[in-house]
């Protein structure tokens, strides 16, 4: 399969999947949603695939965010469009896979980056990785799922003050919170 937002391998029976917009950093831009659905599908569907793998290409980023370029044109149906296309077509499809599905955190994780990391089962941060869901500081509130999966795993107050203040938090303090498991 050809794809022109990310690059999809198999080494000893884990599927790897690298976004690679480097330049945008790893934005998730609807093409991009799209194509992870695709992949995260077919190597579910391979019996010989173990795991799942998933990064982004670079030193800098996991994946700043939902591609912010794309919603200058929209009105509130387009949206709301983009939102069940990210979070009930794939964070919830990612979380509901049977086959077990990693986030390697190498960098920036925001918004629907953190959002996409959240729906993986196991979370491995670099010790450099920042993460948050600054989306209220664009006037948005994190619609791909974090306002539920946040709570789950820093539980309710701290994922308040992270939601409501669109703040950034280092590695160590995503270990200590629970939101990362290794780093
Ligand atoms: N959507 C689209 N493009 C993005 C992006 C996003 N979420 N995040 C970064 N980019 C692009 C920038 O526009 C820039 O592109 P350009 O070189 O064509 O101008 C490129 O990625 C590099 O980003 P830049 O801001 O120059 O890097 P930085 O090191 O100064 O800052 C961040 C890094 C992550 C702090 C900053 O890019 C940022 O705050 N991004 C937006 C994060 C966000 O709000 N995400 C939630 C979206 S709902």
């Amino acid at each position: 399969m050809a794809y022109q937002n990310i690059i999809v391998e198999t080494e000893n029976r884990i599927g790897i999947i690298e976004i690679n917009r480097p330049k945008k950093l790893n934005a998730l831009n609807q093409d991009t949603i799209a194509e992870l659905h695709q992949a995260f599908d077919q190597l579910d569907k391979d019996s010989e695939t173990r795991a799942i793998i998933i990064t982004g290409s670079g030193e800098k980023a996991f994946v700043a965010g939902a591609d912010i370029s794309e919603f200058a044109d929209f009105g509130p149906d387009k949206g709301r469009e983009l939102s069940l296309q990210g979070q009930q077509k794939l964070f919830d499809f990612i979380e509901n896979l049977g086959t077990p599905v990693i986030a390697a955190i190498n960098g920036f994780a925001l918004g629907g980056g953190l959002e996409l990391a959240m729906a993986c089962h196991i979370r491995v941060a670099s010790n450099s990785a920042r993460m948050g869901l600054p989306e209220v500081s664009l006037g948005l509130i994190p619609g791909y799922g974090g306002t539920q999966r946040l709570p789950q795993l820093v539980g309710k107050g701290k994922a308040f003050e992270m939601i409501m203040t669109a703040g950034m938090i280092g590695s160590e303090d995503a270990l200590k919170s629970g939101l990362v498991n290794h780093l």
